[in-house]
């Protein structure tokens, strides 16, 4: 069933479908990168922990009537989408201050962001994937006015969708990034994985960080802290 690899990325290798040419598959990988790659380790168990909560996020988003590329987990490590051409745009939606907006804008850490504040990043390892305003993104990701128009109302629902569900995990929502990827047809929907690596995510009463900072800044364990996410995302599976 599995094919070919297609693309191995920093945290994920993905794989054609034999058979089924509008299908792809993720493997989820134990490596854990920061900085743009400059920091580097393994962590047996976090390609499962990542896989398994972003397949939770996205049959949650999915009930929401977010469109995404996600059509089931296969087991521990994999997850079966549909193949996009992804947009190369990293789209983080900020709504307490936190990481590289602190740093640029003097911008207190915790501070918070009302309306939330909605930033593009292109993906380009050799350029760092520098932050780039709409015309910059029209140049040079292949989308219109009206496609940003779109990602950002779609960012925007899935910020509000987040911040319900993990509230219910005794979580608060920092900040995410989103990457969006376009079907056959060229129907935007939402792509890539939504996990601790891609999220920053504090405790609601010990204010304590449970996301990739812990790598970041060697401030925990990040397999028992992503073990966590996952186990209180599945308590509250009913959750709408
Ligand atoms: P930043 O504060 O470093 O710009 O990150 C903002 C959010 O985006 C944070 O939740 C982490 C996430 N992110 C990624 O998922 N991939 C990346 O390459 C970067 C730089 C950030
Ligand atoms: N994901 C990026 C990297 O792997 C940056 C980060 O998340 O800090 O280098």
């Amino acid at each position: 069933m599995k094919g070919s690899l297609l693309y191995e990325g920093k945290a994920k290798k993905v794989y054609y479908v034999d058979g089924k040419p509008e299908q792809l598959i993720l493997s989820y990988k134990n490596d854990a990168t920061a900085f743009n790659g400059k920091k580097k380790d393994q962590f047996a168990g976090k390609g499962r922990l990542n896989n398994l909560i972003t397949a939770r996020i996205f049959e949650h988003l999915h009930q929401q009537h977010i469109p995404s590329h996600f059509l089931k987990a296969l087991n521990d490590n994999e997850q079966i989408v549909q193949k996009t051409t992804i947009i190369p745009l990293e789209v983080v939606v900020r709504n307490i201050a936190a990481g590289s907006l602190t740093r640029r804008l003097a911008i207190p850490e915790k501070t918070a962001l009302n309306p939330p504040i909605i930033e593009l990043f292109y993906k380009n390892d050799e350029l760092d994937d520098p932050l780039i305003n709409d015309d910059h993104a029209k140049r040079l990701a292949d989308v219109t006015e009206h496609d940003l128009d779109h990602i950002k109302i779609l960012a925007l629902k899935i910020n509000e969708i987040l911040k319900r569900l993990f509230r219910q995990a005794d979580l608060e929502v920092v900040d995410f990034k989103l990457e969006f990827g376009r079907l056959a047809d060229g129907t935007i929907v939402l792509a890539d994985e939504i996990s601790p690596d891609t999220c920053r995510l504090w405790d609601v009463t010990t204010g304590e960080k449970m996301d990739k900072d812990v790598f970041r800044e060697d401030i925990g364990d990040l397999i028992e802290t992503y073990e966590t996410i996952l186990q209180r995302l599945e308590e509250n599976k009913c959750v709408k």
